[in-house]
């Protein structure tokens, strides 16, 4: 019990500096919420989007092409297993920003 309480204040310790940094600048901000939006791509697309082998890279692709996809996700119109499910998750602007964010990443 004891440890569970000291994990959850130092997560609370090493996440601030972080917190607090983003409100810096309004576009900070939003380069901030997009990274964190972004990391959940992670777990299939790699690291800011650098996918391992056998996986669909993100980084460093073409913006409009990306947000394509992820709109046609969206919609239904792009055949899907799981990016369907996450396209739903965010407004179009949103989808905008996180393709923007992929393109802006270094490939590798
Ligand atoms: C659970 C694994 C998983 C997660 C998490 C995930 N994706 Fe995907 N992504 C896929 C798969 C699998 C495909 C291929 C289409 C399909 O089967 O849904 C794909 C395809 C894509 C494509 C099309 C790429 C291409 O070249 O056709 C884009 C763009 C994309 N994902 C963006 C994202 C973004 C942005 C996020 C985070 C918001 C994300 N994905 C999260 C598994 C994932």
């Amino acid at each position: 019990m004891r440890s569970i309480i000291k994990a959850a204040m130092l997560g609370v310790t090493l996440t601030l500096p972080a917190a607090v940094t983003q409100t810096a600048s309004s576009d900070d901000r939003v380069d901030g919420q997009v990274r964190a939006w972004a990391a959940s791509c992670a777990a299939c697309h790699g690291t800011d989007g650098r996918a391992q082998k056998g996986m669909i890279a993100l980084a460093g692709r073409d913006h409009e092409e990306l947000y394509v996809a992820l709109l046609e996700f969206k919609s239904g119109d792009r055949p899907a297993t799981v990016m369907d499910q996450h396209a739903k998750g965010y407004t179009d602007d949103e989808l905008a920003a996180l393709a923007a964010w992929f393109a802006a990443q270094p490939k590798d």
